[in-house]
This record gives C-alpha cells, sequence and structure tokens, in this order.
C-alpha cells in the first residue's frame, strides 16, 4: 500500500497536537496506579505514570499540566517513606493528591498526618460541606456521596491555604482545596469503579482544573505513529512476528499503514493454534490487508521436539527456543531487515515502585521473542509502547481490523502445548482444538465472550468410566476455565450458571468423541494461574 500523501513526513507537529496536555502520574506504589492513568486517558488526556523518585530535571522537562499523586502503601508518619519531589510544588501547576498522595502533599506543605484508629477500607461515604472546582457537574453541596477508601493515616491538620470541601466519618478531612494555587487532595481513590463519579471528578481536575482540552484521541495518536514510525524507519526494512493476537496484529497493520511493503510479517506455525486459527491469520493478513507474510508451518518440528516432554517449564523453552530459531531461519531467507517490530503495550514499559524489594520467583517462562533483536543485531519498532491493552483494541478498530481479532481474548505464545498436561501429541491437539470449540461457540453464542476475559478449554492427563447408551466408555477427561481480570495479574472464576455449563458439557460429550467426562475449574488466580502450565 502506498504511503499516505496526507501524512506529514515529520511527526513532530502532530506530536505536540496530541501530547500538549500532558498529565504526569507520579507513583507511590498504588496497586491501583494504572487506573488513574486509564481514567485520564478515558477523558481525552495523554498521561504517563513515573515513580516518585523520577528528576527534578526529567519532570521539568516533561512539562505536565498537572500532576496527579498516586496512593501508596507506606505511611507518612513514617520518615522514611517517599516525599513528593519538590519540583511538583514549584512549578505552579495544578497538583491532586489521592489518598498517600494526599497525606505527603499535606505534610510537606505545613500540615499534620496521624495514624488513626479509624481506619476505613472498602465503600464509605463522604459529605460534601463546599462548592469545588473537582466537584462541577458530579457532586453538590449538601450531598452525601459514595467513595472508596483503603487507608490508615488520615490528615488531621491543613496547610496554610487549604480548606476542607467534604468530610467522611473516618476522615474529616475528606477533600480539601486549595484554589489559590490549584492544590488538591482526596482521601478516597475516585480512580476506581467504586467510586461512582470518581471518573467525572478526575476529569475536572484534568479539563477544568488543568486545562486540558482532550485531544487525544485514537484516530490521531494512528495518524501520529505512522508519523513516527516512517520517521524512524526511513527507507529500511521491518520484520514482525504474527501471532494472531491482539498486539502484534494491531502493530503489523499499523506499520503496513506507514511502511506498506517495507515491512514483512512471519508467522511461525508451531501447530498449538486453535481451531481455524492459522488459516485465519492468512486470510486475514494477505487476504485483506495484502501485507507481505510468510507462512512457515512448523508443526512437525515443534511435535517432534515435544516428544516424551511433558516438564512445563522445559515444554515452554524448548517451544521458545524452536519460535526464535525459525523465525531467525525466515528472516535470514529474506535477506535480513534493520528493523523488528514488537507489540509491547504500556503496561510492559511502566518503572514500577516496588516496595517489596528482592528478587521476585519465575512461576512460569513466558514466550516471546525476548533476546532477538540482540541476536539479530535489529533495532525495534515498537508502536504499542504507549498503549493500555483497551486503548489498542480501540486502534485496531479505527484500522479496521476485524473484531473477531480486536476483541480476541488473550493466547499464551505456546499455545494448546500448555494446556495439555503431560506428553503432547497431534491427536491430543486435535482432540482439545475440538473442545475448545463447542466451548468458545456456546459462551459466543450465550453473549458472553466479551464478559470474560479468557475462557478455554484443558485435556486432562487422566482417563475416567462413564456410561453412555448401554456400554461402559473410558475415555478422557477435560477442564473448562474461564476468568474475568484487568490485566491477567490476577483472576476471579467466570460465575457461568449450572443451565450454561450443563449444556457445554452435553455437547462436548456427545459431539467430541474420546472425551467422556467435563468438569469446570473454580479456582481463582491466586492460588492458581489462569493457564494450567
Ligand atoms: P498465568 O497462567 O501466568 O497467565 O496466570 C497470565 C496471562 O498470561 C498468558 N500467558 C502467556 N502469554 N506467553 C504469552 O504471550 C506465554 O508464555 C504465556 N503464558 C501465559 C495467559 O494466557 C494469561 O492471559
Amino acid at each position: 500500500m502506498p504511503a499516505d500523501a496526507t501524512i506529514p513526513a515529520s511527526s513532530t507537529k502532530l506530536d505536540e497536537s496530541l501530547h500538549q496536555d500532558r498529565i504526569l502520574i507520579l507513583d507511590f506504589g498504588s496497586q491501583v496506579t494504572q487506573l488513574i492513568a486509564r481514567r485520564v486517558r478515558e477523558s481525552g488526556v495523554y498521561c504517563e505514570i513515573w515513580p516518585f523518585t523520577a528528576t527534578e530535571e526529567r519532570i521539568r522537562a516533561f512539562a505536565p499540566r498537572g500532576i496527579i499523586l498516586s496512593g501508596g502503601p507506606a505511611s507518612v508518619t513514617n520518615p522514611d517513606s517517599p516525599r513528593v519531589p519538590e519540583v511538583v510544588f514549584e512549578l505552579a501547576v495544578p497538583v491532586l493528591g489521592i489518598c498517600y498522595g494526599q497525606q505527603a502533599m499535606c505534610l510537606q506543605l505545613g500540615g499534620r498526618v496521624e495514624s488513626s484508629d479509624h481506619r476505613e477500607f472498602g465503600r464509605a461515604f463522604v459529605d460534601i460541606v463546599e462548592d469545588c472546582a473537582l466537584f462541577r457537574g458530579a457532586w453538590a453541596r449538601g450531598n452525601r456521596e459514595q467513595v472508596w477508601m483503603s487507608h490508615g493515616d488520615r490528615v488531621t491538620e491543613l496547610p496554610p491555604g487549604f480548606r476542607i470541601v467534604a468530610v467522611s466519618e473516618g476522615a474529616p478531612f475528606a477533600v480539601i482545596a486549595d484554589e489559590g494555587r490549584r492544590l488538591y487532595g482526596v482521601q478516597f481513590h475516585p480512580e476506581v469503579v467504586h467510586t461512582p463519579h470518581g471518573a467525572a471528578l478526575l476529569r475536572n481536575f484534568t479539563h477544568n482544573v488543568a486545562g486540558c482540552s482532550g485531544t487525544w484521541t485514537m484516530a490521531g495518536f494512528r495518524d501520529m505513529e505512522i508519523a513516527r514510525i516512517r520517521e524512524q524507519v526511513g527507507t529500511g526494512k521491518v520484520i514482525c512476528g504474527l501471532s494472531g493476537g491482539v498486539d502484534s496484529s494491531v502493530a503489523a497493520v499499523l506499520i503496513h499503514e506507514a511502511i506498506g511493503d517495507q515491512l514483512t510479517c512471519i508467522f511461525v506455525d508451531h501447530g498449538m493454534m486453535r481451531a481455524g486459527e492459522a488459516e485465519e491469520v492468512i486470510e486475514t493478513f494477505r487476504g485483506r490487508f495484502n501485507i507481505r507474510l510468510v507462512h512457515r508451518d512448523a508443526s512437525e518440528l515443534f511435535l517432534r521436539e515435544l516428544d516424551g516432554v511433558t516438564d512445563p517449564e522445559i515444554k515452554r523453552k524448548t517451544i521458545g527456543r524452536l519460535f526464535v530459531e525459525v523465525f531467525e531461519e525466515e528472516a535470514t531467507k529474506l535477506g535480513g531487515a534493520q528493523f523488528l517490530a514488537q507489540g509491547t503495550l504500556y503496561p510492559d514499559v511502566i518503572e514500577s515502585v516496588s516496595f517489596t524489594g528482592g528478587p521476585s520467583v519465575t512461576i512460569k517462562s513466558h514466550h516471546n521473542v525476548g533476546g532477538l533483536p540482540e541476536r539479530m543485531n535489529m533495532q525495534l519498532v515498537e508502536p504499542l509502547r504507549e498503549l493500555f491493552k483497551d486503548e489498542v483494541r480501540d486502534l485496531g478498530r479505527e484500522l479496521d481490523i476485524p473484531e473477531v481479532i480486536v476483541g480476541r481474548h488473550p493466547f499464551p505464545g505456546p499455545g494448546l502445548a500448555i494446556r495439555i498436561p503431560g506428553n503432547i501429541t497431534r491427536e491430543k491437539l486435535d482432540l482439545l482444538r475440538k473442545v475448545d470449540s463447542v466451548y468458545l461457540e456456546e459462551i459466543r453464542a450465550a453473549g458472553l465472550y466479551d464478559a470474560i476475559w479468557q475462557a478455554f478449554a484443558v485435556l486432562l492427563p487422566v482417563r475416567t468410566v462413564g456410561v453412555m447408551g448401554d456400554g461402559r466408555t473410558y475415555d478422557q477427561a477435560c477442564a473448562l476455565r474461564a476468568v474475568t481480570s484487568t490485566d491477567g495479574m490476577t483472576a476471579d472464576v467466570y460465575p457461568f450458571d449450572m443451565g450454561f455449563l450443563n449444556r457445554v458439557a452435553g455437547r462436548i460429550v456427545n459431539e467430541v468423541r474420546g472425551i467422556n467426562r467435563v468438569t469446570y475449574d473454580i479456582t481463582s488466580k491466586p492460588p492458581g494461574t489462569i493457564e494450567w502450565e
């Protein structure tokens, strides 16, 4: 596809207009800091999350229109706890402190914070006692509003210049404001959905107080990123590993819009995809988008190397190694390329604040193409680095990528291999594909697909006795799994009704020869993980 002539060669102008209204979120280690960013971006304002340790220079150079201080697990009453960098108050931009952020701001500006016996966790109510720019159009004086609290400490004396605008039983300084300096503090968490008007409050801060105009849209992002890719790549060649998942698909289509045939996609087909998926990838990218696509059917090789492998970590490492080898082989056949595209998302690049310290345990070795760029001496093109998953989906829709791909549940790199505990064979893969298809078909028919983060079947390495018609069966058992989640880090079991589960189980046993028992996995994460291996 030819490059779109209407898009400027330099991204600078677009870049500026999209990013000029930016908000900085300083993270003090709250579990929900990312939600602040989500809410701010949903209101059309670009923002970034940085650790509270960010340097003065970096903060000044970012030139934010406003700064939000997140919550955090520490107590400001501890002298070693994190402090707000002084530059935040020197910049004279609006500041909103949330929970720990409010307390740290108060303490540093001359107020007092104490540990309290009135700890508040969960749902609470605040009484609005004064008008405030944060409340415009959402909360009115005299009303009582629901919020979500999670704090032990509380402000007990205001810094000079502040006044109280809302109170709660456990936090007499639930919302405070110094409208002259445009400094605000809330004891509760406006970023969580359990504070029903929280998004409106944050929007008031970014739009009304900080003066952001809400120009951050996916249409704008698309144009800006296309210009950026052209600038980075020039006349160079880019290769992109396609898996059929949302992130690599969106990255590929976006890059293709930017540089057309300078992009070649490589689809390493390990033979562990779901039913019809490999065909769909080829049809979509070659057929619909006319993207250069190398399809390498490597299923024989993968199955051969996995023969006899039952340990989950060895399975994962074998698949990861083979993937890299095959990918490299195909890339070399293409004559190499200077750039490798990756669908890295913003949550992967946020510098997180950790209070636990120490090395964390490896639960699973995730399969990705890490290490490839160095091995092959390539530079990375990562057009999605600024986006959250929801935004990637919106961008995909903006690029006309079919909904079956854009709205698809996450699928692990090692594919069905980690949903077959024990040895993997072609027969087992075929059996699992059939079970999985019936299950997903029923989920879609019931209109539940989008309410679920991930749903899949697992083929269990056990045979059980059953009775069908007048005969005895001795066949395999399978497990069904469905979870809700926001990021895959924690997950809850999806509460299907028994009628639905009965229907699915009936269909599977009747339609998939070789399966005579169906179980439903009711383990949340933690203690379980989402995948079985
Ligand atoms: P677990 O099983 O660790 O999975 O609770 C969390 C999320 O990650 C996905 N997952 C993977 N994704 N490569 C991936 O790209 C992998 O090796 C991999 N292993 C697990 C899993 O499907 C879930 O969404």
